[in-house]
Parts: C-alpha cells; sequence; structure tokens
C-alpha cells in the first residue's frame, strides 16, 4: 500500500479507517508529503503527543542534570543549608527564667569536662591524654560505642566542688561561659526544629517526705520550636524525661521571645512560674504534696549570648558547626557527638553516698547530650510518648495537664 496515495484515497473516510491508515502507515518508509498529506485530527494528536513527550522528557533530564540549588540570598525559607542558622532561630530563642532560689547554675560545657574524667561504668580508663569539646567524641571508641562511659567528677561531689554550681547569668542575662548548644534541624520542607538545649553541671533532686532524691551529675533540658516558613508554631518544654508542648501564641513572651522557667534544682522547664506537681500531674499545687518542682523569675538567662550553634542532618545523624556563628573552630561538633553521660554512674547501693527510698535513689546516673533528644521528630513531643502529643493551646491548660510521660522515670536524667 502506497501511504500518499492512501492518504489522499482515504479522504472522508470514516474514524475507523483512519485509525487502520495510521497504523500502517507505521510500516512504511516513504517520506510523507507535508505539503498534500492531509492533517488528520489523528495526525494533530500525535504530533502533540510527541511535543509534549519531548517536552517533558526535557524537562526530566533539566531536573536531573540540573546545577545544585543554591539559593542566591539566604533568605529565612528552606532549603537551610547544613552549617547555616537560619535567623529566626535567634529571633525567637528563648529566655529562661532562673528560679529566685537557684544555687546550681547554667555551666561551662568546658570546665565540666576540665573537672571529670571518663570511666568505664565505675571503672577510670586509663586514658589519660587531655580530652577537650573537640575531641570528646574519642571516647565512642570505648564502651559500647561510648555509651557506657560516664564523665565522672574528679572530686568527690558531696563534697560540692565549686564548678559544681555554674555561673549565675549577669543583669543582662550573659553567662561567662559557654552553657548553652542550639541546634537546627532542617526537617520537611518549610520546617525546621530548633532545639535549644542546656547545660548545668549539676541536678539537685527534689525532695520527697524528707528524702532527697534523684541527684545527678551532669543535666541537659531543653526546648525545641517548631517554626513552619520561619513562623514559629509550637514549643516544647522538657521536664524529667516528659515534657509538655504549647502553641507559640500560648506561652510567656518578651517581646517576641518565649519564655521559660527553669525549676529549682531539677532545672525541668515549665512555661509558668509557681509549683508543679510531677507525680500528680495537674496543678500549681497549694501545697507540698510528694514531688514538686518550684519555678520563679529570679534570674533571666538568655541562652544565645553565650551558645554553640550547630546544625544537625536528619538523615546522616551528624552535626555541623554553625559556619556565620562561629564556623567549626567555634562550635566544638567532638562534644555533640560524644554518646556517652554527661556526669557519674549511679553509685553503687554499697557506696556511702547512695541511698534509696520505695526504690528511687539518691544517686542516679548523669545524662547523655543533645544527641539522645530525639532530635528528628514527628511532631513537637519526642516521638513515643505515652498519650500522643498534646500541643496546649492555652498556658491555663498547664493545670490538669496530661503531663507526657517518657519511656524515663520521673526522676531520670533530665
Ligand atoms: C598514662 O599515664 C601513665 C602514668 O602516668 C603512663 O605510664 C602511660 O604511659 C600513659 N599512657 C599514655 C597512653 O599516655
Ligand atoms: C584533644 O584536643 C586537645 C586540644 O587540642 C589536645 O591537647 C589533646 O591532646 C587532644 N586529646 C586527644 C586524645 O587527642
Ligand atoms: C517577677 O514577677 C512578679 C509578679 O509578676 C513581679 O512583681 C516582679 O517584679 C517580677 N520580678 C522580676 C525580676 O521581673
Amino acid at each position: 500500500m502506497d501511504i500518499e496515495k492512501t492518504g489522499i484515497q482515504k479522504t472522508g473516510i470514516e474514524t475507523t479507517d483512519i485509525e487502520k491508515v495510521d497504523i500502517e502507515k507505521g510500516e512504511f518508509e516513504e517520506p510523507v508529503d507535508w505539503a498534500t498529506a492531509r492533517w488528520t485530527k489523528e495526525r494533530i494528536q500525535s504530533r502533540l503527543l510527541s511535543y509534549t513527550l519531548a517536552l517533558c522528557s526535557i524537562a526530566i533530564l533539566a531536573l536531573i542534570f540540573q546545577p545544585r540549588y543554591t539559593p542566591s540570598d539566604t533568605t529565612d525559607q528552606t532549603p537551610n543549608p547544613q552549617g547555616t542558622i537560619p535567623s529566626y532561630a535567634i529571633d525567637y530563642a528563648p529566655l529562661i527564667w532562673l528560679d529566685v532560689n537557684e544555687e546550681y547554675f547554667p555551666s561551662s560545657l568546658a570546665t565540666h569536662i576540665q573537672n571529670t574524667h571518663p570511666s568505664l561504668d565505675h571503672d577510670a580508663l586509663t586514658f589519660n591524654t587531655t580530652l577537650d569539646l573537640t575531641n570528646l567524641s574519642l571516647l565512642n571508641a570505648l564502651g559500647d560505642e561510648g555509651l557506657n562511659i560516664f564523665l565522672t567528677s574528679n572530686l568527690d561531689v558531696t563534697t560540692l566542688p565549686p564548678w559544681l554550681t555554674g555561673t549565675k547569668p549577669s543583669s543582662t542575662g550573659l553567662t561567662s561561659s559557654t552553657s548553652a548548644a542550639i541546634i537546627a534541624v532542617p526537617r520537611s520542607a518549610g520546617v525546621v526544629d530548633v532545639f535549644y538545649t542546656y547545660f548545668y553541671s549539676f541536678n539537685l533532686g527534689p525532695t520527697v517526705l524528707g528524702q532527697q532524691l534523684g541527684n545527678h551529675v551532669g543535666d541537659w533540658e531543653h526546648n525545641m520550636i517548631r517554626f513552619v516558613d520561619g513562623v514559629p508554631e509550637a514549643m516544647w518544654f522538657s521536664q524529667h524525661g516528659g515534657g509538655q508542648a504549647f502553641a507559640y501564641s500560648a506561652v510567656e513572651k518578651i517581646g517576641k521571645r518565649p519564655v521559660g522557667y527553669s525549676a529549682k534544682g531539677t532545672h525541668a522547664n515549665y512555661a509558668s512560674p509557681g509549683r508543679h506537681d510531677m507525680l500528680l500531674p495537674g496543678t500549681h499545687l497549694p501545697f507540698d504534696l510528694l514531688l514538686t518542682d518550684y519555678s520563679s523569675n529570679g534570674t533571666l538567662w538568655d541562652p544565645t549570648l553565650n551558645a554553640f550553634w550547630y546544625t544537625y542532618d536528619a538523615i546522616t545523624a551528624s552535626f555541623t558547626g554553625a559556619a556565620g556563628i562561629g564556623g567549626e573552630e567555634g562550635n566544638p561538633v567532638g562534644a555533640m557527638e560524644f554518646r556517652g553521660r554527661w556526669g557519674d554512674k549511679q553509685y553503687k547501693d554499697g557506696d556511702e553516698r547512695q541511698s534509696w527510698w520505695w526504690g528511687w535513689r539518691r544517686w542516679v546516673d548523669g545524662p547523655r547530650g543533645p544527641w539522645d533528644k530525639k532530635l528528628v521528630r514527628e511532631g513537637v513531643c519526642p516521638d513515643g510518648g505515652f498519650g500522643g502529643c498534646v500541643v496546649k493551646q492555652d498556658l491555663r491548660e498547664e493545670e490538669g495537664r496530661g503531663v507526657w510521660v517518657g519511656s524515663q522515670a520521673w526522676v531520670g536524667r533530665d
């Protein structure tokens, strides 16, 4: 069959015939005489289809082989490259009220290292080169990838060596040494979780019916603010292995910066001042029940004035010192990568410092560092909490709150 001929001959034929012609046409090498060829509906459609396919292929190839996207200006929007702290993380950083009767203040991370030595559980390691914040992560080579390493006080902490009490912030909120690590974790498009982690060399546990329980060397607490397109949405307050979440709109603010209250001794973070019952979640108690935290507007601490800044890659689980604020030199990554504990191991029951009451010990293990704060979360609460993640819309909901209870016991390591 001759395609030209067919084309002419088939003028005015039915659709079904054209289809047949078009199928048949594929079998011929003969060039089409486009001047005379009839532009059938099918031919136009097939042309359009091939153009569309070609355009799609080009688009796909362009997407695959495009030069790496580099934003011309570092706006507050994602993509947020590793090593870059978005400005809103600073603008909306929490301010922390330390309790009026606080004795254990935010503490120098570097000083803490200098006054402790690494132990594998209770046994001091013969690791006699000096470690500092840059190379603390060398300890990850020991003791189950560092997990069983304890930075143990050189002096008996019951003698209250001076470094244990940290440094009280000045009237401007400044601590003279670095006691905070601020970590931006880019999540899905537009979402950045910023962790404000606070370090205290000592956690003085609460007193329960005259029993003082749950002390530990080293104390890491945190707030987390979830930003969506640079807008703060919700804020997490860590409290004894659990905590509470509030909408940004609900929390107390100084300017636009949210305010947290660090409880006396335990440094649990609350959204409001007052008494906070730990065992019977619910109220600012009118009297001391069993386990009570106290918080008040004693001394204002601005952790951003002296902090280490990092970004954390949720996929590779790695920290990067913030380029604009000190870079790698100024923001020691080794301190963040160290997987062990920032204090002594729980003293043995035979140890004269140790005592217990209804199963609770006076001295418990020091905590792990910020890497262990569930930096990659689905919601604003750490994943896996009992009762899900409720973001409270009103500060008054702190009363009658169902405290989020984590896997750790209340008097655990936080
Ligand atoms: C550790 O210190 C001991 C005693 O001070 C010394 O004999 C030993 O060589 C040191 N080890 C290392 C690895 O430096
Ligand atoms: C850790 O770094 C400090 C300061 O750079 C250095 O003096 C020390 O020797 C290092 N320790 C080890 C074990 O490399
Ligand atoms: C703390 O709060 C009380 C009650 O609101 C207020 O009277 C007092 O001035 C505040 N203190 C400081 C240091 O802001």
